[in-house]
């Protein structure tokens, strides 16, 4: 519209937030203003962080489009992945306390659901330790760094990481937290926030297959013909990945379709359209996997009949294990006990966000 020398204002929208884009788009002349939401529904405080010029404060918006979704359902109340206010604002003086005197908190696990409730605890005054098993931060967000399409939660993943560093928080990475380490240091405090790992399927042989998490970033370990055992949205994913990598994929899968547990509004389709521009990515609806063997996996077809595909490589998905045995192990540790995010049960960021915001705003 700009090069066609239009005189009227011309304001972009869709996907803006970061302030660098936006200042390029505007000082570039391509653009004489910014239009956004989503920037505003995740950080309410966007326009003033913009004014100060402090982008890297900016809480990204993962671009799932959940704010989208819950209307479609039940009451005009929507809800956003990483502001876990947005949907709750009208109960919130119900469902919160004003923080307490300062506390000695430990928050144990470094994945979104811990980094969050250490945020949210240091910004209310309190004392915080944070515990990482591994050398790094980040949870199950540090394999998003392989996938081209997942670096909003790496963006995420970044901000909360640079956050943390901000606020004081004492982080101890390679640091597996037991009773043995917190009893001594008598917090008030403990949160736990250990995760959950994923399961394979209960069927024969199923131990020669690979999970998500030996999926990204290992492709190279991968033969070239594979086969996906499960297409929800976890294993669609890991089938592009490969498939992006230039491994030829079929993912079998159940339903009729790919993704359907993926969120529909302009979220699910998009993923559609990433797997049908690639040549080399297949799938087979009504297909249950029943056996994987050395070389093959054999499934149920759509008319019950039983098939066989050969494969280099298997990929399967069985659903995630929550290590809650492992976070209740640490209950007694400290005065109070928690739990959140996928060790209590199984979810996704945005659960362990409300989790995070709502166990940190009891004390
Ligand atoms: C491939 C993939 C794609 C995904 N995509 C999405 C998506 O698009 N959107 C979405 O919302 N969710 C997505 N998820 C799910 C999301 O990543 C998880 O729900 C989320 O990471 C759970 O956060 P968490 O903090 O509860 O646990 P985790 O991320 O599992 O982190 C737990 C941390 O605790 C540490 N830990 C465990 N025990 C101890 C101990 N005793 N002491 C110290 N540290 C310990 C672990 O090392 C780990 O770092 C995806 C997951 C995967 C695997
Ligand atoms: C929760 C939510 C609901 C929306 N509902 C509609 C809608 O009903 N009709 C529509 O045309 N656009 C709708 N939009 C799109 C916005 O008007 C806007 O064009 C878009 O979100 C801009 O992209 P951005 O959020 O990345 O800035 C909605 C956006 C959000 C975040
Ligand atoms: S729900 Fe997802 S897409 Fe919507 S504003 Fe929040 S992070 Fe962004």
């Amino acid at each position: 519209m700009k090069a066609s020398g239009t005189s009227i204002l011309c304001e972009p929208i869709g996907g803006f937030q970061n302030l660098d884009d936006c200042e390029d788009a505007i000082a570039s002349g391509k653009a004489d203003l910014i239009g956004g939401a989503r920037a505003f529904f995740v950080d309410p405080d966007y326009y003033q962080k913009a004014k100060e010029g402090r982008g890297e404060d900016v809480l990204p918006c993962v671009r799932c489009n959940k704010c989208h979704v819950p209307s479609l359902t039940g009451p005009w109340l929507s809800f956003c992945t990483v502001n876990p206010e947005i949907g709750i604002a009208h109960k919130l003086s119900k469902l919160t306390r004003p923080a307490g005197a300062p506390k000695k908190v430990a928050v144990v696990g470094g994945g979104p659901a811990g980094m969050r409730a250490a945020l949210y605890a240091a910004e209310r005054g309190h004392d915080v330790t944070l515990y990482e098993a591994s050398d790094r931060l980040g949870g199950q967000l540090k394999l998003m760094d392989a996938p081209t399409f997942k670096w909003p939660l790496v963006n995420y993943r970044e901000y909360l990481i640079a956050q943390l560093k901000k606020t004081g928080v004492k982080i101890c990475l390679n640091t597996k937290a037991t009773p043995e380490v917190l009893v001594p240091e008598h917090y008030d405090v403990l949160i736990a926030a250990l995760g959950a790992t994923p399961k394979l399927p209960p069927i024969p042989g199923a131990e020669r297959a690979k999970t998500v998490f030996e999926t990204f970033g290992r492709e190279a370990e991968f033969g070239k013909k594979c086969v996906v055992i499960g297409g929800s949205e976890s294993g669609t994913e890991a089938g592009i990945y490969l498939a992006e990598n230039g491994h030829q994929v079929t993912v079998l899968t159940r339903q009729e379709g790919l993704a359907l547990d993926a969120t529909p509004i302009h979220y699910r389709e998009t993923i559609q359209e990433f797997y049908a521009a690639l040549p080399n990515f297949d799938f087979i609806p009504h297909a249950a996997a029943t056996a994987v063997g050395d070389g093959w996996v054999e499934y149920r077809d759509a008319e019950g009949k039983l098939q066989r595909i050969a494969c280099d490589s298997v990929v399967a998905l069985g659903g995630m294990e929550a290590h809650q045995e492992e976070a209740m192990a640490l209950y007694g540790c400290a005065g109070d006990f928690y739990m959140i995010g996928d060790c209590r049960t199984v979810g996704n960021i945005h659960t362990g966000t409300r989790d995070a915001y709502s166990v940190t705003h009891q004390f």
